[in-house]
């Protein structure tokens, strides 16, 4: 049954098939949709649509009755309109949340939480091997049992921020077509967090991650592993897996809208060059560009049959330069949330200096050379030395991302070629 509601007349739950009005009033670029996040509602709310039409056999509220009745036969003694769903909010937080558990999650250091790290992705692979295996039959996904190892990688996060990740990534080739899956879930709870967006949009981003490339089980294996240039046939092949994981978990329970969202478009781009459909710009969701970052990000810091791994500021300076693929000013958010900046970028130490990021160092990529050049105390230029920086130790650090316009670099690009081409006075510390 389809009701057609005012747009501050839908709450969470509700299974939006589409809008009265004309599209480009719609604030989605999807039309066809389930309501799971705050954000979503404000959207619609504040949306110059004339009415938001409802399936009531796809929503989750527990109040069918109230679902049953158009808004426009509810009124109140003075003739005025009721609100139809008030019960809703009262009883949302059990019936409609994604399980977030309440307990607190304790800090640990990163020695403690890469043991614990190590159990939650052997478990999660496990998990997603089932899930792939279970697909490849051609049965529906069960987004209720998805739901907790995206939280459990969530808790092991807030635990530590850099563990998981880190470890994750150094997964080896066989792993991989697994392992992505958990690793894509990591970046996309830690970028989810990084951008301050709620619990329930974390969480389904999570879940987001670790289905994202569920099509694949279409894709034969020997095409998905082949070292050499794929034929037209077989790339036709790998290019159709959006399309089929999205087809998949369409028809499956307790899916979030955002994983069917990020399954399906996480392969286009924002000059329009991706696929399946070829969308762009701001066709494109904030939730489809995140997963296209995180998805590349895991992919080309990791081993591949055909390419060496690159170390995250190699993947970082890299896909920085790739024109049009991503949401730039996103993408250095992304950098943002990892504490890994491309080469070239500006950052403040927190030992009040300013440097140049200017590479990576060691195997495992997790130390970053920065060129240190000014002290902010003093306001003035110094003797360039170059600094090796890891996550793991406490001083120094990279604090974040400098502006050059603050520091009143007024010629930057002069000022880069001017630090980098000086002869540094060694590995000091600032
Ligand atoms: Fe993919």
């Amino acid at each position: 049954m389809l009701l057609h509601l005012k747009p501050e007349q839908v709450e969470i739950g509700m299974f939006v098939d589409g809008f009265d009005g004309r599209w480009i009033d719609h604030p989605f670029w999807r039309s066809r949709f389930l309501v799971e996040t705050a954000a979503q509602l404000a959207r619609i709310r504040q949306s110059e649509v004339t009415a938001v039409i409802v399936d009531r056999s796809r929503s989750r509220s527990p109040h069918g009755a109230d679902l049953a009745e158009p808004y426009t036969e509810r009124r109140t003694s003075d003739g005025g309109m009721a609100p139809p769903y008030r019960g809703v909010e009262r009883r949302r937080a059990t019936t409609f949340s994604p399980p977030l558990r309440e307990k607190a999650v304790r800090p640990a250091t990163y020695a403690q939480e890469r043991r614990r790290a190590a159990r939650v992705i052997d478990k999660s692979r496990r998990a997603v091997i089932d899930l792939f295996d279970s697909a490849r039959m051609g049965r529906a996904v069960d987004g209720s049992k998805i739901a907790p190892l995206a939280q459990a990688i969530g808790d092991s996060i807030t635990r530590h921020s850099r563990a998981l990740i880190n470890l994750v990534r150094l997964k080896q080739k066989d792993e991989y077509t697994y392992l992505h899956s958990v690793a894509v879930c990591a970046l996309m709870i830690n970028f989810g967090r990084h951008l301050k967006l709620d619990d329930a949009e974390v969480q389904a981003l999570g879940v987001a991650g670790l289905l994202h490339d569920v099509g694949k089980v279409a894709i034969a294996d020997d095409v998905l592993l082949k070292p050499g240039k794929l034929t037209l046939r077989e790339r036709a092949s790998v290019e159709g897996h959006p399309l089929a994981g999205h087809a998949l978990l369409a028809q499956s329970s307790d899916i979030p809208a955002a994983a069917l969202e990020v399954c399906l478009r996480h392969h286009e781009k924002m000059d329009g060059s991706g696929y399946p459909d070829g969308l762009g710009g701001d066709a494109l969701s904030l939730y489809a560009r995140m997963g296209a970052i995180c998805d590349v990000y895991d992919a080309v810091t990791s081993d591949r049959p055909y390419k060496a791994a690159w170390t995250p500021c190699e993947a970082l300076t890299a896909m920085q330069s790739w024109t049009g693929h991503f949401d730039a000013p996103l993408l250095d958010k992304f950098a943002d949330s990892l504490g890994i900046f491309p080469v070239g970028t500006l950052v403040t130490l927190s030992t009040g200096m300013l440097g140049i990021v200017t590479g990576s160092a060691g195997e495992a990529g997790e130390a970053i050379v920065v060129r240190v050049f000014f002290d902010c105390d003093l306001l003035a230029e110094c003797p360039p030395f170059d600094c090796a920086i890891t996550q793991t130790a406490r001083e120094p650090g990279i604090v974040g991302r400098a502006s050059q316009k603050f520091w009143r670099f007024d010629d930057w690009p002069a000022t880069v070629a001017r630090v980098l081409a000086a002869k540094p006075e060694g590995d000091a510390r600032p």
